[in-house]
């Protein structure tokens, strides 16, 4: 399923004196399956263009189609609420349900299913995020740890099997390694279902490694758009530049283990997973 945005503009409190423009002029065709990541500085429309694309608010100018549904019309509702699976910025502060089966079955009300076809689906996105559900369906969502909450999130946003998740900062306040599994588990999610994600973010390096696509931001208006693919290979520029923070904890590393780091050992989540084995011993702590 494709984002379709065509010349769309938002102005937040329309009628009042604060009111604020977000989005202005904006076009943009996201194709189905694409992974795109929305960057920009705090306050350029980021989590407004999110919520346009998820249908929560409707454009006062121009058309957002989502797989070919305007969502300015109010008939179309309840099938965008079927397509698109949302997850708001500090999520774990909408978890109310007392049991986590109930808080992510919450998705599932209204659409006549029995209770076993709810507790399959329920069971199949706690899975999909890695939460055993036998281990975790009974506990309260309110006592797991931020980066526990943030998963149920997102399967309370998987259980609709939607074919667009939309993502507002999902890996912010996050620890490094917790970050990057959390990366990986969705890059694994979409692999797997093809969906297509749109994922606002700060976090430019995660950005790099796992979308297809960098859409920035500047006071409500497109400023760039980039296919990550398309762009120039780094060593045709590195060598001109000074090392990175990266590059200089990869040198760190190989003269604490000589001869030992694999070659091409440059990514984020490589580094990481080598540190984590090798450093801090919680290779396959997954209780994120
Ligand atoms: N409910 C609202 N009422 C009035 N103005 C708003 C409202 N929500 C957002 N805005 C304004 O709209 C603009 C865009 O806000 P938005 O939340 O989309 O930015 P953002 O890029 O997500 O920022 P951040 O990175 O801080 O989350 C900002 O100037 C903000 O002050
Ligand atoms: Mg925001």
């Amino acid at each position: 399923m494709g984002i379709h945005f065509q010349n769309v503009s938002f102005t937040h409190a329309k009628r009042s004196p604060v009111r604020q423009t977000a989005i202005s002029r904006f076009s943009l065709e996201v194709p189905d399956g694409q992974i795109v990541a929305v960057m920009g500085p705090s306050g350029s429309g980021k989590s407004t263009l999110g919520q346009l694309a998820g249908g929560l608010l409707v454009p006062d100018g121009g058309t957002v189609w989502v797989d070919g549904v305007d969502t300015k019309k109010r008939g179309n509702r309840r099938i965008l609420l079927q397509k698109i699976g949302y997850v708001a910025q500090f999520p774990e502060h909408q978890l109310f349900e007392a049991t986590v089966v109930r808080d992510i079955g919450f998705g599932l009300r209204g659409l006549r299913m029995t209770e076993r076809e709810v507790a399959d689906r329920v069971k199949r996105a706690m899975e999909s995020v890695g939460l055993p559900y036998e281990r975790y369906r009974d506990r309260s969502p309110f006592r797991l740890s931020g980066g526990e909450k943030r998963r149920v999130a997102i399967a309370g946003a998987l259980v609709r099997d939607p074919g667009i998740v939309i993502l507002d900062e999902p890996t912010v306040g996050l620890d490094p390694v917790v970050r990057i599994q959390l990366l990986d588990l969705l890059k694994r999610i979409q692999a797997a279902n093809r969906i297509t994600v749109l994922c606002i973010t700060h976090d430019l390096q995660g950005a790099l490694e796992f979308a297809d696509r960098l859409v920035f931001l500047d006071n409500g208006e497109l400023a760039a758009d980039v296919m990550i693919s398309e762009m120039t290979p780094a060593c045709e520029i590195a060598s001109s530049l000074p090392p990175t923070p990266l590059i200089r904890l990869l040198k760190e590393l190989e003269a604490v283990f000589p001869g030992q780091i694999p070659a091409g050992l440059v990514r984020e989540q490589a580094l990481l997973d080598f540190m984590a084995e090798r450093l801090l011993h919680t290779k396959g702590r997954g209780g994120v």
